[in-house]
Protein backbone atom coordinates (compact mmCIF):
# COMPACT_ATOMS: atom_id res chain seq x y z
CA UNK A 1 0.00 0.00 0.00
CA UNK A 2 2.69 2.37 0.67
CA UNK A 3 5.86 3.58 -0.81
CA UNK A 4 6.59 7.25 -0.66
CA UNK A 5 10.27 7.27 -2.68
CA UNK A 6 10.94 11.00 -2.67
CA UNK A 7 9.79 13.26 -0.55
CA UNK A 8 6.92 15.90 -1.78
CA UNK A 9 6.11 13.13 -4.54
CA UNK A 10 1.95 11.46 -4.45
CA UNK A 11 2.13 8.22 -2.28
CA UNK A 12 2.40 5.12 -5.07
CA UNK A 13 -0.67 3.29 -4.50
CA UNK A 14 -0.63 -0.57 -5.28
CA UNK A 15 -4.17 -1.28 -4.66
CA UNK A 16 -7.27 -1.04 -7.16
CA UNK A 17 -9.06 2.21 -7.56
CA UNK A 18 -11.49 0.23 -9.92
CA UNK A 19 -13.08 -2.99 -10.48
CA UNK A 20 -16.63 -4.16 -11.88
CA UNK A 21 -17.91 -1.72 -14.42
CA UNK A 22 -20.04 1.15 -12.44
CA UNK A 23 -23.67 -0.08 -13.31
CA UNK A 24 -26.62 2.88 -13.36
CA UNK A 25 -27.72 3.05 -9.97
CA UNK A 26 -24.34 3.83 -8.63
CA UNK A 27 -23.26 6.07 -11.13
CA UNK A 28 -25.71 8.12 -10.44
CA UNK A 29 -24.89 7.92 -6.52
CA UNK A 30 -21.13 9.07 -7.51
CA UNK A 31 -22.26 11.44 -9.68
CA UNK A 32 -24.87 13.02 -7.58
CA UNK A 33 -24.58 11.98 -3.84
CA UNK A 34 -21.11 11.81 -3.05
CA UNK A 35 -20.29 15.37 -3.74
CA UNK A 36 -22.99 16.49 -1.14
CA UNK A 37 -20.89 13.97 1.88
CA UNK A 38 -17.23 14.79 0.14
CA UNK A 39 -14.64 16.01 2.04
CA UNK A 40 -12.24 17.60 -0.13
CA UNK A 41 -10.37 21.12 1.45
CA UNK A 42 -8.57 21.15 4.61
CA UNK A 43 -11.18 23.74 5.46
CA UNK A 44 -13.55 21.11 6.06
CA UNK A 45 -11.48 20.08 8.40
CA UNK A 46 -13.63 21.30 10.93
CA UNK A 47 -16.53 19.56 12.96
CA UNK A 48 -18.84 22.45 12.54
CA UNK A 49 -18.79 22.30 8.74
CA UNK A 50 -19.01 18.56 8.43
CA UNK A 51 -21.41 17.72 10.83
CA UNK A 52 -23.10 21.32 12.11
CA UNK A 53 -21.65 20.71 15.79
CA UNK A 54 -18.31 21.33 17.34
CA UNK A 55 -19.37 19.30 20.34
CA UNK A 56 -19.56 15.82 19.14
CA UNK A 57 -17.00 12.60 18.87
CA UNK A 58 -15.47 12.06 15.64
CA UNK A 59 -14.17 8.63 14.21
CA UNK A 60 -12.09 7.81 11.35
CA UNK A 61 -12.25 4.47 8.89
CA UNK A 62 -9.40 3.77 7.05
CA UNK A 63 -10.25 1.68 3.86
CA UNK A 64 -13.53 0.92 4.84
CA UNK A 65 -14.23 -1.11 1.45
CA UNK A 66 -17.44 -1.99 0.70
CA UNK A 67 -18.45 -0.06 3.54
CA UNK A 68 -20.66 -1.91 6.02
CA UNK A 69 -18.80 -0.94 9.21
CA UNK A 70 -19.13 2.43 8.84
CA UNK A 71 -22.17 2.20 7.92
CA UNK A 72 -23.52 0.31 10.73
CA UNK A 73 -21.67 2.12 13.03
CA UNK A 74 -22.81 5.07 12.17
CA UNK A 75 -26.69 4.01 12.36
CA UNK A 76 -25.89 2.78 15.92
CA UNK A 77 -24.22 5.72 17.04
CA UNK A 78 -26.46 8.81 15.50
CA UNK A 79 -24.46 11.24 17.95
CA UNK A 80 -21.01 10.62 15.92
CA UNK A 81 -19.55 12.19 12.69
CA UNK A 82 -17.64 9.45 10.89
CA UNK A 83 -14.91 10.00 8.21
CA UNK A 84 -14.53 7.21 6.25
CA UNK A 85 -11.85 7.08 3.18
CA UNK A 86 -11.36 4.81 0.41
CA UNK A 87 -9.62 4.82 -2.76
CA UNK A 88 -11.60 1.73 -4.60
CA UNK A 89 -14.32 3.53 -6.25
CA UNK A 90 -16.97 0.49 -6.30
CA UNK A 91 -16.81 0.05 -2.08
CA UNK A 92 -17.59 4.00 -2.33
CA UNK A 93 -20.70 3.50 -4.64
CA UNK A 94 -21.72 0.41 -2.28
CA UNK A 95 -21.35 2.92 0.74
CA UNK A 96 -23.48 5.62 -0.76
CA UNK A 97 -26.00 2.48 -2.04
CA UNK A 98 -26.38 1.46 1.88
CA UNK A 99 -26.86 4.96 3.30
CA UNK A 100 -29.45 5.75 0.23
CA UNK A 101 -30.92 2.45 -0.07
CA UNK A 102 -30.80 3.00 -3.91
CA UNK A 103 -29.73 -0.39 -5.72
CA UNK A 104 -29.57 -1.44 -9.07
CA UNK A 105 -33.09 -1.66 -10.89
CA UNK A 106 -33.93 1.23 -8.63
CA UNK A 107 -36.31 3.80 -10.48
CA UNK A 108 -33.89 6.84 -9.74
CA UNK A 109 -34.75 9.95 -8.77
CA UNK A 110 -34.15 13.41 -10.93
CA UNK A 111 -32.21 14.78 -7.47
CA UNK A 112 -31.35 13.38 -4.33
CA UNK A 113 -30.54 15.11 -0.92
CA UNK A 114 -27.97 13.25 1.04
CA UNK A 115 -29.57 14.46 4.16
CA UNK A 116 -32.97 13.16 3.97
CA UNK A 117 -31.54 9.35 4.66
CA UNK A 118 -31.50 8.41 8.23
CA UNK A 119 -27.84 8.09 8.36
CA UNK A 120 -26.30 11.38 7.98
CA UNK A 121 -23.13 11.35 9.97
CA UNK A 122 -20.68 9.95 7.62
CA UNK A 123 -18.55 11.97 4.74
CA UNK A 124 -16.62 10.15 2.26
CA UNK A 125 -12.27 11.05 1.40
CA UNK A 126 -12.48 9.31 -1.80
CA UNK A 127 -8.75 8.67 -2.14
CA UNK A 128 -5.60 7.88 -0.78
CA UNK A 129 -5.58 8.22 2.92
CA UNK A 130 -1.96 9.40 3.38
CA UNK A 131 -2.93 12.14 1.14
CA UNK A 132 -5.57 13.45 3.53
CA UNK A 133 -3.18 12.94 6.82
CA UNK A 134 -1.74 16.49 6.17
CA UNK A 135 -5.14 18.27 5.96
CA UNK A 136 -6.31 16.40 9.58
CA UNK A 137 -5.39 19.25 12.85
CA UNK A 138 -4.04 17.18 15.87
CA UNK A 139 -5.96 15.65 18.46
CA UNK A 140 -8.95 15.81 15.91
CA UNK A 141 -10.16 12.12 16.49
CA UNK A 142 -12.18 10.11 19.04
CA UNK A 143 -11.15 6.27 17.59
CA UNK A 144 -9.81 5.53 14.68
CA UNK A 145 -10.88 1.91 12.93
CA UNK A 146 -8.24 0.10 10.41
CA UNK A 147 -10.24 -3.23 9.30
CA UNK A 148 -8.32 -5.74 7.65
CA UNK A 149 -5.80 -3.56 5.49
CA UNK A 150 -4.40 -5.51 2.65
CA UNK A 151 -1.89 -7.83 3.98
CA UNK A 152 0.72 -7.65 1.47
CA UNK A 153 2.62 -10.76 2.48
CA UNK A 154 5.44 -11.54 0.52
CA UNK A 155 8.34 -9.83 2.34
CA UNK A 156 9.70 -7.76 -0.94
CA UNK A 157 6.05 -6.06 -0.53
CA UNK A 158 6.42 -5.26 3.30
CA UNK A 159 6.70 -1.58 2.59
CA UNK A 160 2.99 -1.48 1.05
CA UNK A 161 1.59 -2.25 4.52
CA UNK A 162 -0.39 0.27 5.84
CA UNK A 163 1.08 -0.33 9.66
CA UNK A 164 3.97 1.40 9.49
CA UNK A 165 5.86 4.21 11.19
CA UNK A 166 5.35 6.94 9.10
CA UNK A 167 1.37 6.04 9.50
CA UNK A 168 1.60 5.25 12.93
CA UNK A 169 3.18 8.52 13.69
CA UNK A 170 0.12 10.24 11.79
CA UNK A 171 -2.44 8.12 13.28
CA UNK A 172 -1.18 9.07 16.55
CA UNK A 173 -0.92 12.78 15.73
CA UNK A 174 -5.09 13.22 14.05
CA UNK A 175 -5.98 10.62 17.10
CA UNK A 176 -6.85 12.57 20.89
CA UNK A 177 -4.46 11.21 23.54
CA UNK A 178 -6.61 8.52 24.95
CA UNK A 179 -8.39 7.55 22.05
CA UNK A 180 -9.20 3.90 20.65
CA UNK A 181 -6.78 2.69 17.58
CA UNK A 182 -8.58 -0.44 16.22
CA UNK A 183 -6.42 -2.81 13.79
CA UNK A 184 -8.50 -5.87 12.92
CA UNK A 185 -6.55 -8.25 10.37
CA UNK A 186 -7.10 -12.25 9.86
CA UNK A 187 -3.81 -12.64 7.80
CA UNK A 188 -1.08 -14.79 10.54
CA UNK A 189 1.76 -12.66 8.44
CA UNK A 190 0.02 -9.15 9.25
CA UNK A 191 -0.81 -10.58 12.74
CA UNK A 192 2.90 -10.90 13.55
CA UNK A 193 3.60 -7.44 11.64
CA UNK A 194 1.06 -5.65 14.02
CA UNK A 195 2.11 -6.80 16.74
CA UNK A 196 5.61 -6.30 15.80
CA UNK A 197 5.29 -2.75 14.37
CA UNK A 198 2.95 -1.79 17.47
CA UNK A 199 5.36 -2.79 20.30
CA UNK A 200 8.11 -0.83 18.60
CA UNK A 201 6.29 2.33 17.95
CA UNK A 202 6.12 3.64 21.46
CA UNK A 203 2.97 6.12 20.70
CA UNK A 204 0.60 3.44 21.42
CA UNK A 205 -0.23 0.69 24.41
CA UNK A 206 -2.09 -2.16 23.47
CA UNK A 207 -5.08 -2.55 25.98
CA UNK A 208 -6.03 -6.33 25.89
CA UNK A 209 -6.70 -7.32 29.48
CA UNK A 210 -6.66 -11.06 28.82
CA UNK A 211 -4.97 -13.33 26.35
CA UNK A 212 -7.67 -14.16 24.85
CA UNK A 213 -9.00 -10.18 24.69
CA UNK A 214 -7.67 -10.01 20.72
CA UNK A 215 -9.77 -13.06 19.66
CA UNK A 216 -13.16 -12.06 20.37
CA UNK A 217 -15.62 -9.42 18.33
CA UNK A 218 -15.41 -6.50 20.20
CA UNK A 219 -19.02 -5.13 21.72
CA UNK A 220 -19.43 -2.25 19.56
CA UNK A 221 -18.62 -4.54 16.11
CA UNK A 222 -20.52 -4.41 13.24
CA UNK A 223 -18.98 -7.31 10.74
CA UNK A 224 -17.42 -6.22 7.22
CA UNK A 225 -17.20 -8.11 3.87
CA UNK A 226 -13.84 -9.35 4.27
CA UNK A 227 -14.38 -10.48 7.29
CA UNK A 228 -17.31 -13.16 6.49
CA UNK A 229 -14.75 -14.04 4.22
CA UNK A 230 -11.85 -14.95 6.54
CA UNK A 231 -14.59 -16.68 8.10
CA UNK A 232 -15.57 -18.56 5.18
CA UNK A 233 -12.37 -19.64 4.16
CA UNK A 234 -11.31 -21.14 7.63
CA UNK A 235 -9.11 -17.67 8.78
CA UNK A 236 -9.56 -16.99 12.12
CA UNK A 237 -9.54 -13.13 12.82
CA UNK A 238 -8.10 -10.81 15.36
CA UNK A 239 -9.03 -7.49 16.45
CA UNK A 240 -5.78 -5.46 18.23
CA UNK A 241 -7.36 -2.20 20.29
CA UNK A 242 -5.07 0.22 20.75
CA UNK A 243 -4.94 3.71 22.83
CA UNK A 244 -2.98 6.47 21.78
CA UNK A 245 -0.47 7.83 24.33
C1 LIG B 1 -8.74 -5.81 2.29
S1 LIG B 1 -9.76 -4.44 2.06
C2 LIG B 1 -10.73 -4.35 3.56
C3 LIG B 1 -11.97 -3.53 3.42
C4 LIG B 1 -12.84 -3.34 4.67
N1 LIG B 1 -12.09 -2.64 5.71
C5 LIG B 1 -13.40 -4.63 5.18
O1 LIG B 1 -13.03 -5.06 6.28
O2 LIG B 1 -14.25 -5.22 4.49
C6 LIG B 1 -8.67 -3.07 2.25
C7 LIG B 1 -9.26 -1.78 1.71
O3 LIG B 1 -8.39 -0.69 2.01
C8 LIG B 1 -8.38 0.20 0.91
N2 LIG B 1 -7.12 0.96 0.97
C9 LIG B 1 -5.89 0.47 0.90
N3 LIG B 1 -4.97 1.43 1.02
C10 LIG B 1 -5.65 2.59 1.18
C11 LIG B 1 -5.25 3.95 1.33
N4 LIG B 1 -3.95 4.29 1.35
N5 LIG B 1 -6.20 4.90 1.45
C12 LIG B 1 -7.52 4.53 1.41
N6 LIG B 1 -7.96 3.26 1.27
C13 LIG B 1 -7.03 2.30 1.16
C14 LIG B 1 -8.47 -0.72 -0.29
O4 LIG B 1 -8.95 -0.04 -1.44
C15 LIG B 1 -9.41 -1.79 0.21
O5 LIG B 1 -10.76 -1.50 -0.11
Amino acid sequence: MMNRNIENQEPKFFGRRKGRVIRKAKGFLLENMLPQLRVVESKDFNKEKMFGSNDLEVCLEIGFGDGQHIYGQAKNNPQTGYVGVEVFQNGVANLLSLISGIKEGDNLPCKIDANSFEVKNIRIYDDDMRKLFQKIPDNFFDKVFLLFPDPWPKKKHASRRFVNDDNLKEISRVLKKGGLFRIATDHPVYKCHVLRTMYECKSFYWSAKCGDDWRKEPVDWVRTKYQAKAIREGRRPVWFDYINM
